[in-house]
């Protein structure tokens, strides 16, 4: 993990998210962990909600080490009754919220034919369900405020589709359809709702559970028109950014982060040059 997030910071003025409180799920590794690092070094006052009070601890020593207001609580964002009740602490105890990131996923992948339905459960409970729960009990605290923003962790393939995560897939797909919603449903109550599609960046636990080999890994970095993956840096920069008031008037939308690895699936061979085909009379 890189020290600094220092990407972040050159994206937006120190002190960016002074006062503003944001709560994160599955803000303790990979992903979730560079934009709560992201928004903490920019002055947020960062609360993680994740399962595994271990993922707790890397942000939490940082945090102290930095003087940056952290904070951990554990919960499954699967069980609808302990985030209704975290939800209710955690405003009793922060006063407001300001920004809720839904970020906790489940992946892994696996034949569709094989998946079992426990497997699916699992992985729609924690992004399909977790997020409508989240956001639904941070989201009335946010209308009576009349103000606040929720930004969503997507994936490309909410709307390609991908082989072997027909769980996750199905599930971001609704995620995206709940951010264009909820963007609709809640403008009138100040509420922006924004989602981020990343392509592959920098992480192990995503490399460990999607990547089999090296090769498979060295393999996906050719396919990317811009031949590499995004730096955590670079992905808490752009998050920073969409939740910033930079970019207010953005709601509803999704921002893709990805190389152009998505667009580079053409017929003619993604990203090669493109062939020389003659003029038929
Ligand atoms: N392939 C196929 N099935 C799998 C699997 C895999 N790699 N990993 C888990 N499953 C199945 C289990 O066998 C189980 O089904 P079964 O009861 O029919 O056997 C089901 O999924 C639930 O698994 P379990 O481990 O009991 O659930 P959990 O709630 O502890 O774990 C997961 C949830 C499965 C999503 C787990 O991968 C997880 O916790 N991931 C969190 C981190 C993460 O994935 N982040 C995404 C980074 S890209």
């Amino acid at each position: 993990m890189s020290e600094t997030n220092d990407l972040a910071g050159a994206f937006l003025a120190a002190g960016t998210f002074a006062d503003q409180v944001a709560v994160v799920t599955g803000g303790g590794t990979g992903l979730g962990l560079e934009l709560s690092r992201g928004l903490a070094a920019l002055g947020a006052d960062v609360t993680i909600l994740s399962r595994s009070v271990e993922h707790h601890r890397a942000l939490l020593e940082e945090g102290r080490r930095r003087g940056w207001s952290v904070g951990a609580r554990a919960l499954d964002v699967r069980e609808s009754a302990d985030v209704a009740r975290v939800a209710q602490e955690l405003l009793e105890e922060k006063g407001r919220c300001d920004l809720l990131v839904n970020n906790a996923a489940g992946n892994f992948v696996c034949p569709s034919e094989r998946l079992s339905f426990n497997a699916w459960r699992a992985v729609l409970g924690i992004v399909l369900d977790g997020t409508f729960y989240c956001s639904r009990e941070f989201g009335r605290a946010m209308i009576a405020q009349g103000r606040g923003q929720i930004f969503n962790v997507v994936a490309t393939y909410a709307w390609t589709g991908m082989p072997g995560v027909v769980h996750s897939a199905s599930a971001k797909a609704g995620v995206l359809a709940m951010t264009r919603t909820l963007a609709v449903e809640w403008a009138r109550h100040g509420i922006r709702v924004v989602a981020l599609a990343p392509g592959p960046f920098d992480s192990r636990g995503a490399a460990d559970r999607l990547w089999p080999s090296q090769e498979f890994e060295d393999r996906v970095r050719r396919s990317i028109p811009l031949k590499r993956f995004a730096t955590r840096e670079e992905v808490a920069g752009a998050a920073a950014w969409l939740v910033s008031d930079a970019a207010c008037y953005v709601t509803g939308e999704c921002l893709t982060l990805d190389g152009g690895a998505w667009l580079g699936r053409g017929i003619l061979g993604g990203d090669e040059p493109v062939p020389k085909v003659r003029r038929r009379r």
